[in-house]
């Protein structure tokens, strides 16, 4: 058993379903704001500006949004049904583009639609019930998913020792529990002891605002470091093994996650560390052989000069590079766990 040291999940839907609920994750970790999202600019808006993030929450967040749109518009009969369905996806899809969760989710939802006509159904009410089944199927999917990689995580770290994560890959970015951090909550739950180094995670700080924040807490023993002294931490001996989520993962195992986890990847190498990915297998995209395929979003340079500082630290007109993801070579990686079992070089998933 893990316990579920928030007292809320990260996405959810009202118990009327015509609302998608999350929390605010631009406003963590000072203020604990929920969000009661209804139409497609509030759910888009919620997801291009990160207010919800993390591969697998996008999901969700989509899965739910796109239920509650489509209900909310009230459409007349099936036919419109299909019509706002379609539109509202094409919308929603283009959010966010390297996580492949929101992809994945969206075409089961769309494959759960054309299944319910198929089968004679096409009043608005019963498939509109349908959809939502599904959407919350794939919530429960989640939290399934993470118990089972809490397990498998765990198996792999010895009591005592110090892990070093990077952004978010926790309660946050998930509905519930986590990925990346569900083996730290299940030891948290055993009483064992495992402590935490927490990268701040420049631009945007998911390490500093989010994952110290939930680990907090859950009351782990966390220490913040700033990007640039992984290899120092390393180097003094203070890691006994990364844990890191991820957005994409290739058929070869190469691994797309928030920009900064490549370096992370070479360091431990470096210093003979193992670094273990955690994420669900929905996250594997067989439709990228490699790395080279897997686009990489590009995020605002307000990003890099101004956000999060009182003033802007960067001149005015400096170009900025801001990609927000970068791919780490499979070779680089340990193991890649899903709720399926640990994997390891030359993957086979
Ligand atoms: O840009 P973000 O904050 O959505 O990026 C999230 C990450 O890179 C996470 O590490 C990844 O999604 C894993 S979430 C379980």
């Amino acid at each position: 058993m893990i316990d579920n040291f928030f007292g809320f999940d990260s996405v959810d839907i009202s118990e009327d379903g015509n609302a998608l609920i999350i929390i605010d994750q631009t406003e963590l970790p000072s203020k604990e704001i929920f969000l009661s999202l209804k139409n497609e600019e509030e759910v888009a808006e919620a997801i291009t500006s990160l207010r919800v993030r993390g591969a697998p929450a996008i999901g969700i967040a989509a899965s739910f949004g796109i239920c509650v749109i489509v209900k909310n518009l009230r459409p007349k009969d099936y036919r419109a049904y299909l019509y706002e369905f379609d539109r509202v996806y094409d919308i929603l899809l283009k959010t966010r583009p390297t996580a492949v969760n929101l992809r994945n989710c969206l075409e089961s939802l769309r494959s759960t639609l054309n299944r319910s006509i198929e089968d004679g159904y096409t009043s608005t009410e019963e498939i509109q019930e349908i959809i939502l089944d599904r959407a919350k199927q794939i919530k429960r999917e989640d939290i399934e998913n993470n118990i089972k990689m809490a397990e498998l995580g765990l198996s792999l770290l010895k009591p005592g020792s110090t892990i070093l994560t990077y952004c978010n890959a926790g309660h946050l970015a998930v509905s519930r529990f986590g990925s990346a951090l569900s083996p730290i909550y299940l030891a948290k739950s055993r009483g064992v002891t495992i402590k935490v180094f927490a990268c701040e995670t420049r631009p945007l700080m998911q390490g500093a605002r989010l994952t110290a924040y939930e680990l907090l807490k859950a009351g782990v023993d966390t220490t913040l470091i700033c990007d640039n002294m992984v290899s120092s931490v390393m180097s003094g001996g203070l890691i006994d093994a990364v844990i890191t989520g991820c957005d994409r993962i290739a058929a070869n195992g190469d691994v797309a996650n928030k920009i900064g986890t490549s370096m992370v990847a070479i360091l431990a190498s470096h210093y003979k560390i193992p670094h273990y990915i955690i994420g669900p297998s929905t996250t594997i995209d067989p439709e990228c052989k490699s790395g080279e395929d897997i686009v990489i979003e590009e995020r605002s340079s307000d990003e890099v000069t101004h956000r999060w500082f009182k003033k802007q630290i960067a001149p005015e007109g400096v170009k900025v590079f801001n990609p927000a993801f970068d791919i780490t070579p499979a070779k680089l990686v340990s193991a890649i766990i899903t709720e399926k079992g640990i994997f390891r070089y030359p993957y086979n998933f």
